[in-house]
Formats: C-alpha cells, sequence, structure tokens
C-alpha cells in the first residue's frame, strides 16, 4: 500500500514536470504555423522488473510553429500522439495517447521531443492488465527515432514501474522543417520590396510552407524551386541595371557586363529548375517578374546614388555572399550534375558581385557626396545586421546550415567593407 501510494505521488510529479516540459516547448514567438501528421514505425524493448519485446505503430499529429529570425529554435510544435505496441513474448498490447511537445535547438540536427499520457497494458505474466500514465522523450535524426519510456501501470496491486527503448524510423520529424532561408539573389526592387515571381508545380503555386511538410527529396527539390525563382527574379533586375546605366550615361563596358549578366542568370534560373523537377519528380514552371518601370522623375544625383546603393548591397554583398556560399555548397553535395552547376553558379556569381563594384565606383564618382552618403549609411546598415542569427539548425542535405550560411555571410561583409574603405583612401 506504502508502495501504491509513493508510486502514485511520484507519477503526479513527473505528469507535472512532463506538462512544464509540453508547454515550454511553446515559442513565444510564432511566425507560422502548419499542421503534420506523421506515421512512425518502431520496435521496442521493455526493461525493468520483466524483460519484454515487440514492435508498435504510432502517430503523432502536432502544429508546428516556425520561428522568427531571432528566436532560440529552429522549429518546435505541440500536438496529440496515439501508439500500439505488440509484446511478442507475452502475446498482449499496450496502448497508450496523449499530448507530445518539442523543438530543435537553432544549429543542432537533434530535436527533443516529450509526451505524456494515458497507457493501457494487457495481463503481462502474473501482472493483470491495467491503465496508467506514460511519460517519454524521444529524437529524431534523418530518419531515425529514438525514445525513452516509463510507464507506470496500476495492475490492482499496485503501480508497476517500467522503461522501455524504442527503436523506429519515419518519413520525417514529427516537428517538420525549419523554414526555407532562402537567398533573394538580385530581385528588381519596389522601396524595399523585392519583386518576385511565382514557381508552380505541376499547375499548383508553390508556397514556401511546403518545406515543412515534404519528404528529405522533395525538400531539396522545393529548395532547388525556389532557388530558381530567386535566379528568375535576377533576370529583369540585370535588364533594369543595363537600362539605369544606359539612361545615366555609364561606360558602354558596364551595360554590356550587366546584358551578360542577364543571359547569366537565365541558365541559372533553367539550371535551378531543372535540378527542382529532378528531385521533385514533377513538371515545374518559374516565372519571371515583368521589368520594373524606370523612375520617370528621378534626378541624376539620385539614380546614381540608388546604383551605388543597389550595387553594395545586392551584388558587393548579395551576390559576393551567393558565389561564396554556391561554391561551400558545391564541395558537399554528392551529384556530379549539381555539383559542376554550382561550380559555374558560383564563377558567376563571383563576376556579377564584381560588376557591382565597378558600378559603385562609377556611381559614387560620378554622383559626388550624395552617393557616398548613401553607400557609407548602407555599409553602417549591412554592419547592423551583421548579428542576426540565421533560421535553420537543420540541414537540408546537400544544404549548408545556419552557421555555415552566417559565417560566410560575415565573412564577405568584413571583407567587402575594408575592400571600400581601401577604395575611399581611408581603410
Ligand atoms: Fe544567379
Ligand atoms: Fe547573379
Amino acid at each position: 500500500m506504502k508502495m501504491k501510494r509513493r508510486w502514485a505521488k511520484g507519477g503526479q510529479v513527473l505528469t507535472a514536470a512532463a506538462f512544464i516540459g509540453v508547454v515550454a516547448t511553446t515559442p513565444a514567438k510564432a511566425a507560422q504555423t502548419d499542421f503534420i501528421a506523421m506515421p512512425g514505425v518502431f520496435m521496442n524493448i521493455t526493461f525493468g522488473e520483466r524483460w519484454n519485446f515487440g514492435f508498435g505503430l504510432d502517430l503523432h499529429a502536432t502544429f508546428v510553429f516556425k520561428t522568427s529570425e531571432d528566436d532560440k529554435f529552429a522549429t518546435s510544435g505541440v500536438g496529440l500522439y496515439a501508439q500500439a505496441t505488440w509484446l511478442i513474448a507475452s502475446n498482449t498490447a499496450r496502448y497508450s495517447a496523449g499530448l507530445h511537445g518539442g523543438y530543435r535547438p537553432q544549429d543542432n540536427p537533434l530535436e527533443r521531443d516529450f509526451e505524456v499520457g494515458w497507457v493501457w497494458q494487457g495481463a503481462v505474466c502474473d501482472q493483470p492488465a491495467g491503465h496508467g500514465i506514460q511519460i517519454g522523450f524521444s529524437t529524431f535524426v534523418l530518419f531515425g527515432d529514438v525514445a525513452l519510456r516509463l510507464t507506470l501501470i496500476d495492475g490492482g496491486d499496485g503501480w508497476m514501474p517500467e522503461g522501455h527503448l524504442a527503436l523506429g524510423t519515419r518519413r520525417q520529424s514529427r516537428l517538420g522543417l525549419p523554414r526555407w532561408e532562402g537567398s533573394e539573389g538580385r530581385p528588381q526592387r519596389d522601396g524595399q520590396t523585392a519583386l518576385m515571381g511565382r514557381v508552380f508545380v505541376r499547375g499548383c503555386r508553390l508556397k514556401r510552407r511546403d518545406l515543412s511538410k515534404a519528404t528529405t527529396r522533395a525538400a531539396i527539390g522545393v529548395q532547388w524551386a525556389e532557388a530558381a525563382r530567386a535566379e528568375a527574379a535576377s533576370i529583369p533586375a540585370f535588364v533594369a541595371l543595363a537600362r539605369d546605366l544606359q539612361t545615366a550615361q555609364a561606360p558602354a563596358d558596364l551595360v554590356r557586363r550587366a546584358l551578360v549578366a542577364v543571359a547569366d542568370e537565365v541558365r541559372h534560373a533553367q539550371v535551378s529548375a531543372k535540378i527542382a523537377r529532378r528531385y521533385l519528380g514533377r513538371p515545374l514552371a518559374v516565372e519571371v517578374p515583368n521589368l520594373h518601370p524606370a523612375t520617370s522623375d528621378e534626378t541624376s544625383v539620385h539614380l546614381l546614388s540608388r546604383l551605388a546603393v543597389e550595387s553594395w548591397r545586392d551584388g558587393c554583398l548579395g551576390e559576393g555572399i551567393e558565389a561564396v556560399r554556391a561554391a561551400e555548397r558545391g564541395k558537399i553535395t554528392k551529384s556530379r550534375y549539381v555539383r559542376a552547376s554550382l561550380q559555374t553558379i558560383a564563377r558567376e556569381e563571383a563576376t556579377h558581385a564584381e560588376l557591382a563594384w565597378d558600378v559603385l565606383i562609377w556611381a559614387t564618382q560620378k554622383g559626388g557626396t550624395t552617393a557616398l552618403d548613401a553607400v557609407a549609411e548602407a555599409v553602417a546598415e549591412s554592419a547592423a545586421r551583421a548579428g542576426v542569427a540565421p533560421v535553420g539548425g537543420y540541414r537540408v542535405p546537400g544544404d549548408l546550415d545556419g552557421t555555415a550560411k552566417a559565417r560566410i555571410a560575415e565573412a564577405v561583409r568584413v571583407e567587402a567593407v575594408g575592400r571600400w574603405r581601401r577604395t575611399l583612401g581611408t581603410g
């Protein structure tokens, strides 16, 4: 009787602790929510007073929160679970259902998921069938699922504690994948807004949230589809650059190089769409945004300042970062075709970054103090954003993780600031 009361009390404490764990995993700032129902299979080893072996099925239904950039979790979620385990040695079943919740921290592929719920187990040896509580902790990496569970079952003669180790697999994490932190390439801008086209996969518009429901292979496909979208958005951006350079009476060589970049971006978009199609296994259409009309009442100084600032932000930094990231991705990808494509993209993005440097220098020389002040402001702004941690501790195979992306962005920014200071003769 004493034993029964002690376990009953222990059970309440454990239940409360597990509930706190579930509640604590709910992020304060949820930027986006998805619903995922993810089944899994596992083999189960029971240890404690009696050893047992079995197989089971489970289902997790989860509301997943994709967090904003400055949150500590890459992804987190809460929901319901249901489990059925067949215990081979005693020819009986164990059923459990309850709440689960967990998170995956930034820059760590191991997710942490806690569960607490009701359990019923059939008769095992001299222990009669009974109800009880179950608490558990599980983690998931790639396709592997490892869970450690504790059950307290009341067989009418006190609470029987048992431990369970479950090794299983599921198609994808029950917490989904974090938000795709893709590049914007060099899109046209209307003020601060990037003008992007749409991507259609077999007639349906691709949404970024599709990534969280995708298999690993499809996730790679969605990333490449997003890359194709960014590359396609760069096509009219370079047409606009060539037009604006012409208007500002820039040297013919700069205009010519902007037009060469148009052709490069067409190829980048085609190659990215081709790779996306391979991984998605479905037809894909990428929209090229319309050319944004030239600003008619823009003064010459204004135009030169805008060209200088855009070159700094989207070219020296944006395409400079893309060049290094593409080169680094090329080193880790297994596919020979993808590697060769990334090497070409890296080389050509580097030439676009060099074009941006030449436009920046020409536009600030011609635009004088106004253009120089505008660039100084943009340089200071990029330094202020340097500490923002990226989303994406989880790495889609063949892609860089959030830390690597942030490291590259920071290295390119520091180098670019140094180069700009040397150009000005102040560094
Ligand atoms: Fe590109
Ligand atoms: Fe580019």
